[in-house]
């Protein structure tokens, strides 16, 4: 069990998209919570309802119930400023995510007038410097740049730059390696990795690749048509999968390490109909299954 207290928590936590007739069940009572200097890995299929966590969590989607709290407290509008700067996101598209008129130095100068509006100009260049050399790359040759004479995995670490300007809690990254060349993928997780651990950041990592949590986050939960279907630590839930959803994912990564799963009955579990068909039966109780391992059974 972790000892902090809990940066970010969500507590029960729905969101429901769609007509009333045929909702979609993005987030169904979601709760979880981020440690200080932790990485939580979200793991699930594609429209399990990842990013839909991730946007409710930036507040850009209000929950139709549960609430979100930051510190012990629920966000309220009124606190909504700083805690929009205790929680920065990193996004899956470094194409996407950068203004192509602007250089390097513009967007990391951005953030830290808008944070630190006290600073002078050369201490604000000495700070861009520093951002720079602590996602590795090198302050003279970058900061002039733009981002079309980058490559994927230096875009990736200005986008980790911008959001360590503001001195964040919590880092959201959504899939972010998924769209770089798989050469520079661990170079980022590192990176990802060493910023939690210096800076004590709690870490949000969303990934399809059930692989590279295990690789990076001391926690893992598993979503399965919007809810969380088994979380724990990764090494428990990753080398004793209770739930069969957990199980289909880990068959799909290939591991000498691996020992058999039993995933027989579980390709059905991602068919559009079953999941709706399960999505409307009462849910069952939450399992634990060994100190720090839950489940959540199939209905
Ligand atoms: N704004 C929206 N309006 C309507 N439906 C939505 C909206 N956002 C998400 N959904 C639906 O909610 C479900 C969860 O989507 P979400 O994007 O959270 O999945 P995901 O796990 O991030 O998938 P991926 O791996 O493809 O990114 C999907 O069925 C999706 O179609
Ligand atoms: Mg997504």
């Amino acid at each position: 069990m972790t000892q902090t207290e809990p940066v970010l928590a969500l507590d029960n936590v729905s969101k429901t998209f769609g007509r009333a007739d045929q909702p979609v069940y993005a987030a169904r009572s979601v709760s979880f919570a981020l440690h200080p200097g932790r990485t939580l890995a979200l793991v699930g299929e594609s429209g399990s309802g990842k990013t839909t966590a991730a946007r409710l969590i930036m507040r850009e989607y209000r929950p139709d119930a549960g609430q979100l709290l930051f510190r012990g407290m629920p966000v309220t509008s009124s606190g909504l400023k700083s805690y929009r700067a205790a929680v920065q996101m990193v996004f899956q598209d470094p194409f996407a995510s950068l203004n192509p008129a602007h250089t390097v130095r513009h967007h990391l100068e951005r953030p830290l007038r808008l944070h630190r509006p006290k600073m002078k100009g050369a201490e604000r260049q000495v700070a861009i410097d520093e951002l720079l050399s602590r996602v590795k790359l090198d302050p003279k040759l970058v900061a002039p740049k733009y981002p079309h004479e980058l490559s994927g995995g230096q875009r990736q670490r200005i986008s980790i730059a911008r959001a360590l300007a503001v001195d964040p809690a919590v880092i959201v990254a959504d899939e972010p390696t998924s769209m770089l060349d798989v050469s520079v993928r661990l170079g980022i997780l590192n990176l990802l990795n060493d910023m939690k651990r210096q800076l004590g950041l709690a870490l949000l990592y969303i990934t399809h690749d059930i692989a590279t949590a295990r690789y990076v986050a001391e926690d893992i939960m598993v979503m399965y048509a919007g809810q969380i279907v088994e979380w724990g630590e990764t090494d428990k839930v990753l080398s004793n999968p209770q739930h069969p959803y957990t199980r289909l994912l880990l068959s799909a990564v290939p591991d000498p390490d691996q020992r058999f799963a039993d995933t027989s009955g579980a390709a059905e579990l991602t068919h559009v109909e079953e999941i709706r068909r399960r999505s409307a039966l009462p849910q069952p109780e939450v399992r634990q299954v060994a100190p720090n391992h839950f489940i959540r059974p199939l209905p």
